[in-house]
């Protein structure tokens, strides 16, 4: 799915973001199971990531996140009529973790739901938030993405344990004036979801003995990672009429710093372009982009005016893009 935006103008008017406190370094993890910081810096560029506490779930991740993008757009949560929480690590299947936010933060006339498509699942948010809210549908909507994915992974397991983190961020979307999202770019190869998978969380049965752990097969996911980086951004770039040139930030999925470097040379984007946390995250899946825009807005890196882009990839397997002009006047200290 590929297209520019038409309709009225939609933009993130708030942005915030949380982290678990808990700080689990490589050299923790080499506690735990065969591996080493060197190991995992080489291979990752990962230093460290968020673990939750046990009493942690997604909604408790994502209310922080919601609150402080909600006080960002100057609104309260009866302000918001259409709540997103996309997550692969929901409190329990159902009720929906969108619902239980709307919940806490008295959106009692919003829509919500979750959304499932890995770790492009907030890409995916952003698009249908964009759409019903620049259709009319919807006036202002909340766009949450995060996940807990240490409750998924199987922690005898060095290979995919060393990859993944906790966090959560949040966007509120609002009619602009002028600016806001561009295009979107989104897309789905079920061919290769064998490739990344949760067995067991849902209704088809396994085997005895398999558990629901997230199982990885690392290299076809670096493979197709580092294609669809770059497919997806030029897809959407293109759509747009706009070229790597023109863009001011770039916000690639936060899974591992060679994937990343890797789209950014054969992009050809300049480093100081680039938005990268993932060594101190490590892939907080749905978390990774808002984590990283909340990050680039310390920076000060974000600034009305500047042109975005962002794009994910994860389990499906799925890849989304998006190409804003921001327009949200800086956090950043650095002004
Ligand atoms: C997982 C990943 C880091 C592995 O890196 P790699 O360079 O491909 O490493 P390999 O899988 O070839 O493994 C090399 C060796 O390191 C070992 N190894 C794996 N994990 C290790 C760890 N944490 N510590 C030490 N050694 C490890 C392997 O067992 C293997 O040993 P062997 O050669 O004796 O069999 C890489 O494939 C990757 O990043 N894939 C994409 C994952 C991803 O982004 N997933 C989420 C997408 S949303």
């Amino acid at each position: 799915m590929i297209g520019r935006t038409t309709g009225r103008p939609v933009s993130i008017t708030g942005l915030g973001s949380y982290a678990p406190e808990r700080v689990l370094s490589n050299d923790d993890l080499a506690r735990i199971v065969d591996t080493s910081d060197e190991w995992i810096i080489e291979r990752t560029g990962i230093r460290e990531r968020r673990i939750a506490a046990e009493s942690e779930a997604m909604s408790d991740l994502a209310l922080p996140a919601a609150r402080q993008a909600l006080a960002r757009a100057g609104l309260t949560g009866r302000d918001i009529d259409l709540v997103i929480v996309a997550t692969v690590t929901a409190d329990m299947a159902f009720p929906a973790t969108a619902a239980l936010l709307s919940d806490q933060l008295g959106s009692t006339e919003a829509a919500a739901y979750d959304l499932s498509a890995g770790c492009t699942g907030f890409m995916y948010a952003l698009a249908q938030g964009q759409a019903m809210v620049s259709s009319g549908l919807a006036e202002r909507a909340l766009v949450v993405g995060g996940d807990v994915l240490s409750r998924i992974l199987d922690w005898t397991d060095r290979s995919t344990l060393v990859l993944f983190g906790d966090g959560a961020g949040a966007v509120v979307l609002e009619p602009v004036e002028e600016g806001g999202f561009l295009g979107f770019e989104l897309g789905a190869d079920g061919a290769g979801g064998r490739d990344l998978t949760l067995p067991g969380s849902g209704s088809r049965a396994v085997e005895p003995g398999q558990h629901e752990f997230l199982t990885m097969n690392g290299r076809e996911v670096f493979k197709f990672a580092t294609r669809v980086l770059v497919s997806s951004a030029e897809a959407v770039l293109e759509a747009c009429g706009k070229t790597v040139a023109d863009v001011d930030v770039y916000v690639p999925h936060q899974a591992n710093v060679r994937i990343i470097d890797h789209a950014v040379r054969k992009l050809g984007f300049p480093d100081e372009k680039v938005v990268v946390n993932v060594d101190r995250y490590g892939n907080t899946s749905s978390g990774s982009i808002p984590l990283a825009l909340a990050d680039a807005d310390l920076d000060g890196r974000l600034r009305a005016g500047r042109l975005v882009l962002m794009t994910g990839m994860g389990a499906g397997l799925t890849w989304g893009s998006a190409l804003m002009e921001w327009t949200l006047d800086t956090n950043g200290a650095s002004q």
